[in-house]
């Protein structure tokens, strides 16, 4: 195992109807003018805004607010909130939402103490210091909630870029799992897509002697195998939606994931799919990490048997392992079929056509990418031919 440092400060207020308690948080954490931001509109038909709102009058909090974060989330509304904030003199961000809200808000909190362009935080530089940043979320997926990272898309070019910096983990997060029973069928699994990436990147390592995080993986994996079914067949089933949120948190608070390299490569080839055709970033996984998979197998077989096995139930042929590992490969592009997720390009709405574009994109020249395989852009453009024509 690798030396390591685990920083994860964000209270997690966890249960049904605890959304209510999002005053008394706001303000022990310091917020008295506060910037509520959300979605499209899911957490104003639910009366989600509204249950927040009073919650804040009740402890004299007062607000502004900012709807309209697109899936994808827009440097442009980052902008138009890093403006509000200043001019109404806000000083704590209330995401209310998923991780495009969350990550939303997090860009904003990065935005408003800084003289310069936000978008240099998505350009490599480091943010130091941010708004202080609450969560009350709405779907079990990005893993935002917990996370010191964000994703944000410049509308000019379309480019989907990432950051990560301490200073923008959120103080506390409401995790109320009824709140995500007005998902529909295809976000829900979307985001239990999501959930199991975030594990298979940690998962997919060089480094050994990692029992520890391997057994965090393998149980955070079966969870979703177990549960995801269930919300899908019943989405008011609450125990399971309990289960898969606080896994979604668990996924990528990087505590499955300490003391070891870890890949990254399936996200980042993803993220060029969600940006070009505006797909939800859980459904773009589901075609490209099988896809991953299948070209980098090989590197590490056993590594590959050893979660056919422990998760997916694959029995274990000492003869030929390579069989093992690509049973275990076919078995969780089967499941994903199964909750409903595109397995191909056709199925996601992208074109194979478009493949030297998306890896153009990707901007790493005659460079490498990734932890586990280093690959080259000829083999993400491999990777994306694989994911292009894929079947069952
Ligand atoms: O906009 P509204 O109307 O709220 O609808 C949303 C949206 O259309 C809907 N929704 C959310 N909660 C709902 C609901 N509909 C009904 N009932 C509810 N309770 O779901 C749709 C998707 O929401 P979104 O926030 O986009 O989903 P998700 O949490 O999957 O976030 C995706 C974004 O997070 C980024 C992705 O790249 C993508 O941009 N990621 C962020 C990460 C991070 N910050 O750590 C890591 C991830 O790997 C990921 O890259
Ligand atoms: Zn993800």
């Amino acid at each position: 195992m690798n030396n390591f440092n685990f920083y994860s400060p964000t209270e997690f207020v966890f249960g049904k109807g605890r959304a209510k308690e999002t005053g008394f948080y706001v303000k022990k954490y310091g917020g008295t003018k506060v910037l509520i931001h959300y979605g499209g509109g899911s957490a104003l038909r639910s009366g989600l805004v509204d249950t927040v709102k009073e919650s804040l009058t009740a402890e004299g909090i007062a607000f502004a607010e900012l709807g309209g974060v697109q899936p994808n989330p827009r440097d442009t509304l980052v902008y138009k909130g890093i403006e509000l904030c200043r001019s109404e003199g806000v000083d704590l961000i209330l995401a209310i939402g998923g991780g495009s809200v969350i990550d939303s808000a997090k860009a904003i909190a990065m935005g408003v103490p800084y003289e310069g362009d936000f978008w240099d935080f998505y350009s490599g530089k480091h943010a130091e210091k941010a708004l202080p940043v609450g969560t009350v979320l709405t779907i079990a997926a990005a893993g935002s909630e917990g996370s010191g990272d964000s994703v944000i898309t410049k509308e000019d070019g379309m480019l989907k870029r990432g950051t990560g910096s301490d200073a923008i983990r959120p103080k506390f997060s409401m995790l109320d799992p009824a709140l995500t029973q007005t998902l529909p069928a295809y976000q829900t699994a979307c985001g239990a897509t999501d959930i199991m990436a975030h594990v298979f990147e940690r998962y997919f390592t060089n480094t050994k002697e990692v029992e520890i995080t391997d057994r965090l993986c393998e149980a955070v994996l079966m969870t979703m195998v177990k549960e995801t079914p269930r919300v899908i067949a019943d989405p008011n089933n609450y125990d399971a939606r309990a289960n898969i949120m606080w896994a979604g948190m668990v996924a990528h608070n990087n505590i499955v994931g300490v003391g070891r390299e870890q890949d990254w490569n399936s996200h980042n080839i993803e993220h060029e799919l969600s940006a070009l055709y505006d797909c939800a970033h859980g459904a773009g996984l589901a075609v490209i990490f099988p896809a991953w998979m299948e070209f980098v197998y090989k590197h590490d077989i056993m590594r590959f048997a050893q979660v056919a096995v422990r998760v997916w139930g694959v029995k274990m042929n000492f003869a030929d392992p390579e069989a093992t590992a690509l049973e275990g490969i076919k078995r969780f592009r089967q499941f994903l079929r199964s909750i409903g997720m595109p397995i191909n390009f056709a199925e996601l709405g992208a074109k194979e056509e478009d493949i030297p574009v998306l890896v153009e994109k990707l901007g790493i020249g005659d460079g490498e990418t990734g932890g586990f395989v280093h690959l080259k852009a000829a083999d993400i453009a491999e990777i994306y031919r694989i994911a292009a024509r894929a079947e069952l």
